[in-house]
C-alpha cells in the first residue's frame, strides 16, 4: 500500500496541465457499450477508476485499444456478457453507470451492489425507480441488481425527487435507445452530465435541453461510432488552485474549462486570490498573502461542488479568520475533519457543519485517507504543515487524481510516494 511523505512549507509556483474529467470519462466509457461499432474517446485521465471501467468493459466482450496519448478505441460489437461482477464494482461505485447502457443495448443487466467511497449510505434507489418507469423489471438477489426489459425499453417521463448525477446519466443512456420520447425532469446539470449527453449526440442520439434540468430524448433504433473528447476535470483543477492558494503561491492551470469552475473561483477570490481566466486557462496569484477564511455550503451544479468541500476545509484551517463549511449532498462526508484536527486545526464539527478558526500553520502528523476527496484535503494540509506528514492509503487518491505527487512536485512541493 502506497503512502505519501510530505514536508510542508513550500510555496507553490508554476504551471499545471489539467487532465480529463474522471466523472465524465466513466459514464462516457460505459455509454460505448451501446454502440455496435468503433468509437474513439480522447483526453482520458490515467486513473485507477478508468482502468477499472476499461477492465469491466473488457469482461463484457468490448475490444479495448489504449494508446499512449490518453485516447482509447472501443468496439462493443461483440458484447458477450451483461454482468458487472463484485470484484470490480466493489472498488468503484460508479460502475453502476453500466446499468442503463446494458439495459438499453441487451435489455438485461446484472450489476453487483456498489462499493467505492465510504461516504454515507449512497443508495441507488433513484436509478432503479427511474429505470422502472422505462419498463425495466428489477430484482435484487445474491448482492446483485438484476434488471430485465424483455420487450425493450419504452420511453417515459421521469421526475427525480432528488438530483442525482449518475442516476441522471443512467436514465439518459437508457432513454437514448428506448422506443419513443423520454423526458427527465429535475435532471442533474453537472458539466459531466452534459459531456455525456454531447458524446451520445456524437454517436447519433437525439437529446434536447443539454445543460438544463429537463432533458428530452427521442429514442433512436441504434447508435453508431464516433469520436468524443472528454472535458477537463474541474475538481482536479480546483484542488490544485486551493493547494496554490493555501501555500500563498501563484500558478497557471492549462487545458482547463474555467466556465465550469464559477463557484470554486468565486470562493478563491473571496479568500483573497487574484484570478484571471482565459478560454482554457486560469491564473491564480496570492501575491504572498495568507488566505482569508470563507463560508461554503455545498450544492448541486452550478452551486459549490461537494467534491471540493474537503479541500476548502484544509484552506480554512490555515486561513485568517473564521469559516463555516456545510455539507448538504452526502451524509458522513466529514471524515477528513478528525484527521486535520490531529494536525492542529481548530474545528468544531456540529452535524454537517464544520466551524473553523484559522491558525497560521498546521503540524505534520501521520494521517489516514478515508475517501477520494478527503485524501486530497490531507495532502493539502500536509503542504501547509510544519514538518513531516505521512498520508496513508493513497490508493483512494489514485482513483481520482492523475500522478498528483508529480504535478505537485513540479510546482515545488516536497512530496514523495513510498511503496510499502
Ligand atoms: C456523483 C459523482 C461524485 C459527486 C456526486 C455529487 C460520479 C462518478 N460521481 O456521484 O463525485 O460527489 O455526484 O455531485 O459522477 N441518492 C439517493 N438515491 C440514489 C442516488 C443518490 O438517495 O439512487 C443520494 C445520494 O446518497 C446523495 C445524493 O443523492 O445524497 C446525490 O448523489 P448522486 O448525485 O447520485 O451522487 P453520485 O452520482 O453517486
Amino acid at each position: 500500500m502506497d503512502r505519501f511523505i510530505i514536508r510542508g512549507g513550500q510555496q507553490l509556483f508554476g504551471e499545471v496541465r489539467v487532465s480529463g474529467a474522471k466523472n465524465a470519462a466513466l459514464p462516457i466509457l460505459a455509454a460505448t457499450l451501446m454502440v455496435p461499432g468503433k468509437v474513439r474517446i480522447e483526453n482520458l485521465p490515467h486513473l485507477n477508476d478508468v482502468t477499472t471501467m476499461l477492465q469491466l468493459l473488457g469482461r463484457m466482450g468490448v475490444d479495448v485499444l489504449l494508446d499512449d496519448t490518453g485516447s482509447v478505441e472501443l468496439d462493443a460489437t461483440r458484447l458477450s456478457s451483461v454482468v458487472a461482477p463484485y470484484d470490480l464494482v466493489r472498488t468503484m461505485r460508479a460502475s453502476i453507470v453500466v446499468l442503463g447502457p446494458l439495459l438499453a443495448r441487451a435489455h438485461e443487466a446484472e450489476v453487483s451492489l456498489p462499493g467505492g467511497c465510504a461516504i454515507g449510505a449512497r443508495p441507488v434507489n433513484l436509478h432503479i425507480d427511474a429505470l422502472e418507469r422505462l419498463g425495466v423489471e428489477f430484482e435484487v438477489t445474491d448482492g446483485y441488481i438484476k434488471g430485465r426489459a424483455p420487450d425493450g425499453l419504452i420511453g417515459g417521463k421521469v421526475i427525480f425527487e432528488k438530483v442525482t448525477v449518475t442516476g441522471t446519466e443512467n436514465i439518459l443512456m437508457a432513454s437514448v435507445l428506448a422506443r419513443g420520447e423520454s423526458i427527465i425532469e429535475n435532471a442533474a446539470c453537472e458539466p459531466e452530465v452534459s459531456d455525456l449527453a454531447n458524446c451520445l449526440v456524437a454517436f447519433g442520439a437525439k437529446i434536447d435541453g443539454i445543460g438544463t434540468d429537463t432533458l428530452r430524448i427521442e429514442g433512436v433504433p441504434e447508435l453508431s461510432g464516433g469520436v468524443h473528447r472528454v472535458i477537463p476535470d474541474r475538481i482536479e483543477a480546483g484542488t490544485f488552485l486551493v493547494a496554490v492558494a493555501a501555500t500563498r503561491g501563484s500558478c497557471t492551470l492549462t487545458h482547463c474549462e474555467p466556465r465550469h469552475m464559477g463557484a470554486i473561483l468565486l470562493k478563491l477570490q473571496e479568500a483573497g486570490a487574484l484570478v484571471e481566466c482565459g478560454e482554457d486557462f486560469v491564473r491564480l496569484d496570492m501575491e504572498g498573502r495568507r488566505p482569508r477564511a470563507v463560508n461554503i455550503s455545498t450544492a448541486e451544479y452550478p452551486g459549490f461542488a461537494t467534491d471540493m468541500q474537503a479541500q476548502f476545509v484544509a484552506l480554512n484551517a490555515i486561513a485568517e479568520g473564521n469559516g463555516r463549511i456545510t455539507e448538504t449532498i452526502f451524509e458522513n462526508r466529514m471524515m477528513h475533519i478528525p484527521e486535520i484536527q490531529r494536525m492542529g486545526a481548530l474545528i468544531d464539527l456540529q452535524g454537517a457543519t464544520a466551524y473553523l478558526t484559522g491558525i497560521e500553520v498546521l503540524q505534520g502528523a501521520p494521517v489516514m485517507s478515508t475517501d477520494l476527496r478527503a485524501s486530497a484535503s490531507l495532502v493539502l494540509a500536509g503542504l501547509v504543515a510544519d514538518g513531516e506528514t505521512i498520508v496513508d492509503r493513497v490508493y483512494h487518491i489514485d482513483r481520482g487524481y492523475e500522478r498528483i505527487e508529480e504535478k505537485l512536485r513540479r510546482l515545488g512541493a516536497n512530496i514523495e510516494r513510498v511503496r510499502m
